[in-house]
């Protein structure tokens, strides 16, 4: 940009003009939360200023948001002792209300307070799980951000700090209101001391774009435990420019040095944490002022149900005597404040060794690796198995037998194994793999391609899956056994009266007799329905098998076009294939269920409990007037039921599907038919009646 756009006077004063305006919209985007204006024109903004700045050197200043990003890498941090020491608090890991009554007892009789006196004011504050900071503000400038350290001497970690956008690098005094006392003005020098932290969706971005880069074979990336360590490696990232796409948050929660203040000073903790507010820290929401020790602990355990929905991880709840009078009188023992005290929560993430990898077996037949672990104490209770999810997920943590992990349980969610602490690793641990037979029943075990998952394929043995595939071959569209159901089925098989299909058929009154909720009557019908199930459709007892991938539609294609059930159970891929409906995936998969000796047992036990159907020649032959078509079916039609209808359609040839799209050819549309109808019209999709469908299915047009 040329030079003489920026006339010397003129530039500065637009300088000036520029950060104030970024300086507030940053404020209200970062900060509150309420943009005044689009991001586009915030970023004209910047540019502007940053082009004035390359132009201007010596109009740049310390405190221009342009700052926020890309100083030099530093070779190390300097040293700061700090103006106030930076103490820690006492901590109270009574999770009982105990820990906050001992906390009060303690501060009354400090305090010389008898029963009869009134409760103690308490400021209770979140405990952030992140690092403290002390940061310098002269003269309303940011001047410095330094870490605890040893609470004596920090580190300088300005650079990286100014790269926080809730952090005002500037702190513009409060214009006062009309009628009310002058507000206080801006202490030449102010410390205001808080949390840096990363939000839990800002660390699980990072990780995952952390594992992009290992992934591409960067050298020297890594992931990171959790977010309190991703904040502490960003703070101390020795280049500025990594540290400013590290997103970091801020908090504020107390002060360090303060000098002389001018206008009305607070008298409490309250009103300072108010003060930092409104100009334009972040103070956490959930910050109040309760009294005595049981709003205290009402406290604790409210935050300890909301902790999970949180979005950034707290360890605890910190609670502070709230005059500032009585905290001096108070004072300190050693190195801790008598006035403060933090109450924790149990710890979210132990360590604890892996003593085996099992493999078990879900009802549906999905295979999942968990680490049986030494038992650790995690999230409020006692975890001795944490889930590995699948092979992938496995083999990316890369967990081992003998291992010793990081375990994490938050809220009521299942126990995961976070990660491997590598150093720890037993020489000659051996990487797991995925079992290549059903753990359970010993059939193959497989993983499609393009799914994390291995299943079992021994379906309708497997012990694991007894239950899903009863439920399944019960169902209505199955073999249809009226009246057995969940409960029903939970309780013969966990009573053991049930193992496989065939033993359904070998149920009688005395074995029925003693369930719950199974009167003489409900036995007596049960049976009765068992018996009629015998007689079935070849289609309906292959979509029975409950063989994955083989939906209604595709056993009918199947009894369709083989007739007979032996020719399917012996069908090579290639055969299968060349049923319509039938791709590579699920002949394979039938081929792989029919070749487990388990299955076809179970299918000729069936047969030989009486369960038949009609067998016939293989239809391929037999007209399809619908072949290739898709219809949809909606509202009520005059004679058949929407089964019916689907059927006949299947039958035909024809696909039924749940909406109307573009490549639907017909929608076949009853009384009372809704916004299936609509679609249908809008995209000129044809709409027939009953009768214009029976035609179809007559071989008309
Ligand atoms: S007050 C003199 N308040 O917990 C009082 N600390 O030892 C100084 N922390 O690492 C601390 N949230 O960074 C205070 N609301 C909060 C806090 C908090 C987190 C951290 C602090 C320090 C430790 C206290």
């Amino acid at each position: 940009m040329p030079e003489d756009l920026f006339p010397e006077t003129a530039s500065a004063e637009r300088a000036q003009w520029l950060r104030q305006q970024l300086h507030h919209h940053a404020h209200r985007y970062y900060t509150l939360d309420e943009p005044e204006i689009p991001d586009a024109e915030y970023d004209l903004l910047f540019a502007e200023l940053q082009a004035l700045e390359r132009a201007h050197p010596e109009l740049s200043s310390p405190d221009s948001p342009t700052r926020r990003v890309g100083a030099a890498p530093l070779a190390e941090f300097a040293s700061v002792r700090h103006a106030v020491p930076m103490l820690s608090i006492r901590t109270e890991t009574d999770t009982l209300a105990s820990g906050a009554e001992n906390f009060d007892q303690r501060v009354r009789r400090e305090l010389d307070l008898g029963p009869s006196d009134p409760p103690i004011a308490y400021v209770a504050e979140l405990k952030f799980d992140g690092l403290a900071m002390n940061l310098r503000y002269e003269h309303g400038v940011l001047v410095q951000a330094a870490t605890r350290g040893d609470g004596e001497v920090g580190e300088e970690v300005t650079q990286n700090i100014r790269t926080i956008r809730q952090i005002p690098l500037r702190l513009v005094p409060l214009s006062p209101q009309p009628g009310a006392p002058a507000p206080l003005a801006i202490p030449a020098v102010l410390e205001v001391r808080g949390e840096v932290y990363m939000r839990r969706d800002d660390f699980e971005a990072l990780n995952d774009s952390q594992r992009e880069k290992i992934a591409k074979g960067v050298k020297g990336e890594k992931t990171f435990v959790n977010p309190r360590n991703a904040a502490a490696g960003a703070v101390r990232q020795l280049d500025p420019a990594i540290a400013a796409r590290r997103p970091l948050s801020f908090f504020a929660y107390g002060l360090g040095d303060v000098s002389d203040l001018v206008g009305p000073a607070p008298q409490t903790h309250y009103e300072w944490l108010m003060q930092l507010k409104a100009w334009g820290f972040p103070v956490a929401a959930q910050t109040r002022v309760v009294q005595g020790a049981a709003e205290l602990v009402a406290f604790h355990q409210q935050m300890g149900q909301e902790r999970d929905q949180l979005p950034y991880d707290i360890d605890g709840v910190v609670y502070k005597v709230n005059r500032l009078a009585l905290q001096k009188r108070l004072g300190f023992v050693t190195r801790e404040p008598r006035w403060a005290v933090a109450h924790k929560y149990p710890a979210q993430e132990q360590l604890t060794t892996v003593q085996a990898i099992e493999v078990q077996v879900g009802r549906t037949g999905k295979l999942t690796p968990v680490a049986k672990l030494a038992p650790v104490f995690v999230g409020g209770v006692t975890v001795t198995n944490a889930t590995l999810h699948n092979e992938d997920e496995a083999r990316r943590k890369d967990v081992r037998v003998g291992d010793t992990v990081i375990v994490r349980r938050a809220g009521d969610v299942i126990p995961e194994v976070v990660s491997v602490v590598p150093d720890k690793r037993l020489a000659g641990a051996l990487i797991f793999t995925m079992p290549r037979t059903c753990p359970v029943c010993g059939s193959d075990a497989v993983r499609e391609e393009g799914e994390a998952d291995y299943r079992c394929t021994g379906g309708l043995f497997c012990a694991a899956q007894r239950k899903e595939a009863i439920l399944h071959y019960a169902h209505r569209r199955a073999v249809e056994v009226d009246g057995l159901g969940d409960k029903l089925v939970e309780q013969l098989v966990d009573a053991q009266i049930i193992r496989t299909l065939p033993d359904l058929y070998r149920l009688g009154l005395t074995s029925l007799a003693g369930l719950e909720r199974m009167a003489d009557k409900s036995a007596a019908n049960l049976l009765l329905a068992l018996e009629k199930s015998k007689q079935t459709t070849l289609a309906r007892f292959v979509f029975g098998l409950g063989i994955r991938h083989v939906g209604e539609a595709t056993a009918k294609a199947l009894a369709r076009h083989f007739g007979q059930l032996d020719r399917i159970m012996n069908a090579t891929e290639a055969q299968l294939l060349e049923v319509a409906d039938v791709g590579p995936v699920v002949a394979q998969s039938i081929r792989t269920f029919f070749d487990q000796p388990h299955n076809r047992e179970v299918v000729e036990q069936l047969r030989a409990c009486g369960v038949t159907w009609a067998e016939g020649e293989p239809a391929e032959k037999a007209p399809q007037p619908l072949s290739g078509k898709t219809l949809v079916i909606t509202g009520t039609l005059p004679t058949l039921s929407r089964d019916e209808a689907k059927d006949k359609v299947e039958a035909a040839g024809g696909k039924v599907a749940g909406s109307v799209s573009k490549k639907t050819d017909y929608v076949v549309a009853g009384t009372e038919a809704g916004s299936k109808l609509t679609k249908a019209q809008e995209l000129g999709v044809k709409v027939i009646d009953e009768n214009e469908l029976m035609e179809l299915l007559n071989g008309g047009t």
